[in-house]
């Protein structure tokens, strides 16, 4: 399966050793709010470090379809000339977001409130993702949307003519939903309220704050309320993308798994609602540590070094943490296979809404690589075999989904026999040097 051209088959071969520096991509959420709020800024936003793969150029090019000009210089700065709040141009063409979940759902929300329609469309894996979660809300503002059974895609929003504010309260722990109100409120006039009972990521809040927007964060028993006011004048900015911790997680989980590897992974964002999967490694037994910890562009950011760690043992991972490591659990789930007794991971229904239905996915691979997994509609386990104890040759299925196709790359890794991938292809929507990487640091990861 797949719908980004020839499948590439791929094997993991057991390897030692990884040594080395890993310089992981830009990140992927601030590289799509990159984009989309300089196109909604008056003037040239420039953006160094974007990462350029395939979810974030889909939205580079909807944001020229929405009448932006975005531009890469020959070293790697993008600038962004945009059309202001409210100042998007109808596409002349469907907008294909690929296999983005975070590109279609922000672009949505961020053309809600102006009176264009546009039709959107991407990949069979997005095709097939819940949308009503994003346009049931931005119908409050008063936009409408016609898409197909299920809320799926292809489907058509016809923006607000006169947009109201909204008060929302989201049902679902996603920054998506989240950040879709948020940008489609910013051409309504008028306070638009959101409030979040878990803590998802806050990039939107940040950047929003930071190109100029009036936006305020109050946490109270009741969540995270967050207020915007409408219809701001956004000012370009200049922008460092700093680098993915969700990339990060996979040369640190395969150092942590493959026997004598010392690796570093310098200049990781470590905002507090996205780096949940470090501490949880650390509790697990992990040898990771942070190094030259600092303050980067209002982030924190330190350099992480992760070396093979042959103690690890089985946790029991709380729902409170899973929005701030909710694209890690396929590579915990890797982790955990090689520690002593069983992991347990709950609270984490909206894994089964991902690229692809994420536990699902992952059992079916580690099952077939000898090792147990339970599972239940929001949570599963990974009984784990300790260091040497994974016998692998699984050929796994990728169902389209990037996160999934390095997850069982890094466990074949550690396993006794190679594990293989119907198709390593989706792994260029978010880490497109994702082999190259590995295969510096001594992985021996390869094609065919
Ligand atoms: C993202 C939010 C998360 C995450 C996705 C990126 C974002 O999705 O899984 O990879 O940039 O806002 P949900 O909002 O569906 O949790």
């Amino acid at each position: 399966m797949s719908g980004h051209g020839t499948p590439i088959k791929m094997s993991a071969h057991a390897s030692q050793g990884l040594k080395g520096e890993a310089h992981v991509p830009g990140d992927k959420s601030i590289s799509h709010r990159s984009l989309i709020l300089g196109a909604l800024s008056v003037g040239e936003t420039k953006v160094t470090g974007l990462l350029e793969g395939e979810d974030v150029l889909d939205t580079a090019k909807a944001m020229r379809a929405f009448g932006a000009e975005v531009m890469r210089d020959e070293d790697g700065t993008w600038h962004i000339h945009g059309v202001g709040v409210g100042g998007f141009a109808e596409p002349d063409q469907v907008v294909d977001c690929g296999n983005s979940g975070t590109g279609v759902r922000l672009i949505m929300g961020a053309m809600a409130t102006s009176p264009i329609t546009a039709t959107f469309t991407g990949d069979a894996s997005l095709n097939k993702r819940p949308m009503a979660r994003v346009t049931d809300p931005l119908a409050l503002f008063g936009a409408r949307t016609v898409g197909r059974s299920g809320g799926r895609l292809p489907m058509t929003i016809v923006g607000a003519e006169m947009p109201v504010p909204v008060r929302y309260d989201v049902p679902v722990p996603s920054a998506q939903v989240k950040s879709a109100m948020l940008l489609a409120g910013l051409n309504a006039p008028g306070e638009t309220v959101v409030i979040e009972r878990d803590a998802t990521r806050d990039h939107s809040e940040r950047m929003l704050a930071g190109f100029g927007a009036k936006i305020s964060t109050e946490e109270t028993n009741e969540g995270r309320i967050i207020t915007l006011r409408g219809q701001p004048e956004l000012s370009p900015q200049t922008i460092i993308v700093p680098r993915d911790p969700s990339s990060a997680a996979f040369p640190v989980c395969a150092a942590l798994i493959t026997e004598g590897s010392d690796v570093l992974v310098p200049n990781i964002g470590l905002n507090p609602t996205r780096s949940g999967l470090f501490p949880t490694l650390r509790e697990m037994g992990a040898d990771l540590t942070y190094e030259r910890q600092r303050a980067e562009g209002g982030e924190p950011v330190a350099d992480l070094r992760a070396r093979f760690s042959p103690n690890l043992r089985g946790i029991e991972v709380p729902p409170n943490r899973a929005a701030s490591m909710i694209d890690e659990y396929p590579v915990l789930s890797v982790v955990a296979c090689f520690a002593e007794g069983k992991t347990e991971m709950r609270g984490v229904k909206e894994l089964r809404v991902k690229e692809s239905d994420r536990i699902d996915a992952m059992a079916r691979g580690l099952r077939a690589s000898g090792v147990t997994v339970d599972e239940g509609a929001d949570w599963w386990a990974v009984h784990g075999l300790g260091h040497g104890g994974v016998p692998g040759g699984a050929i796994c299925e990728t169902f389209l989904d990037h996160r999934i196709a390095m997850s069982f790359m890094v466990l074949g890794l550690a396993t006794q026999a190679a594990v293989t991938l119907d198709d390593g292809s989706p792994i260029a929507t978010s880490f497109p040097i994702f082999e190259q990487l590995m295969g510096g640091l001594g992985a021996d990861i390869r094609r065919g």
